[in-house]
């Protein structure tokens, strides 16, 4: 699986690879406006170097969020997929203001593609044909054991970004909101927690991409996994939940099979 089980364009591959590369932007990224959706109240960004957009996630402070390590979250799902080669939106970590407005720090996640819907909204458009749909069954069968692994249950239609300029037989899609993922779900050592099931009506459950998936998962050496998650300064993870998100996805990760019960 070394090209991984994604269609992003080469520019979106070069931003990709790029955001792998780094933990925290050092650009000064402007503040549009709010998004007006989702329980995280995200602020819309823009990059003035690159005219790149994206989100600014948590929005404002609020003190019961403080153990809540969204932008930690956010920033280790997309590392863990692109090490794995699976399409999730770039993302990075953003100082600003971390420490004093915001506690934990936050995280930007940019847009997989120049043009697109969420998939619920595409849908109600009709834009998503049935051979559309079922050319993503490999990828929504990989993001499905993904998301067993960092014990993300909040998967539902519009965390998916569809690129509304995809082939008529191929669907490009990506996956973001992983703020309630990890940590969120695991409060302690070998954790348990709800895998979600299939949710995507109309797309093919492909089971040979999920087995391939959880082995490709379980063969990742636990010293680039654990070194994902240690990269993240400790102004944006403490030490205790970082703990357990160490041991709860290396725990995890030979055992997905069961817990996605394929
Ligand atoms: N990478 C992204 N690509 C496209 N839209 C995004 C992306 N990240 C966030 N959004 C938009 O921002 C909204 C809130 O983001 P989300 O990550 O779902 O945060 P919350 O924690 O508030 O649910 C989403 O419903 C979506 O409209
Ligand atoms: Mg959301």
């Amino acid at each position: 699986m070394t090209n991984g089980v994604h269609r992003f364009s080469a520019v979106q591959r070069e931003l990709r690879d790029r955001f792998a590369g780094i933990v925290e932007t050092g650009d000064d990224w402007i503040e549009v406006g709010r998004i007006g959706e989702g329980e995280s109240e995200s602020w819309r960004v823009r990059n003035p170097a690159d005219d790149m957009v994206g989100v600014a996630k948590p929005g404002p402070p609020r003190a019961d969020q403080d153990g809540h390590f969204r932008a930690a979250h956010e920033k280790i799902a997309f590392d863990l997929a692109h090490l794995i080669g699976l399409p999730v939106s770039p993302v990075v970590l953003w100082p600003k203001d971390i420490g004093t407005v915001y506690k934990v720090g936050r995280s930007i996640s940019c847009w997989a593609f120049p043009q697109g819907d969420k998939w619920n909204v595409a849908e109600g458009k009709g834009l998503i044909s049935a051979i559309q749909k079922q050319s993503v069954a490999a990828e929504v069968a990989a993001m499905r054991v993904f998301h067993a692994w960092i014990g993300d249950g909040d998967r539902k239609p519009d965390h998916v970004f569809v690129d509304t300029d995809s082939p008529p037989d191929r669907l490009n899609i990506a996956f973001f909101d992983h703020g309630n993922s990890m940590s969120a779900a695991w409060k302690g050592p070998n954790a348990n927690c709800g895998v979600c099931g299939h949710y995507l009506a109309g797309v093919p459950e492909d089971k040979d991409t999920m087995l391939a998936v959880a082995e490709h998962i379980a063969a990742c050496s636990d010293s680039n996994v654990q070194a994902l998650v240690d990269r993240i300064p400790a102004r944006y993870l403490p030490t205790g939940p970082r703990g357990h998100i160490i041991q709860n996805l290396l725990a995890r990760k030979g055992n997905l099979r069961g817990l996605v019960g394929i």
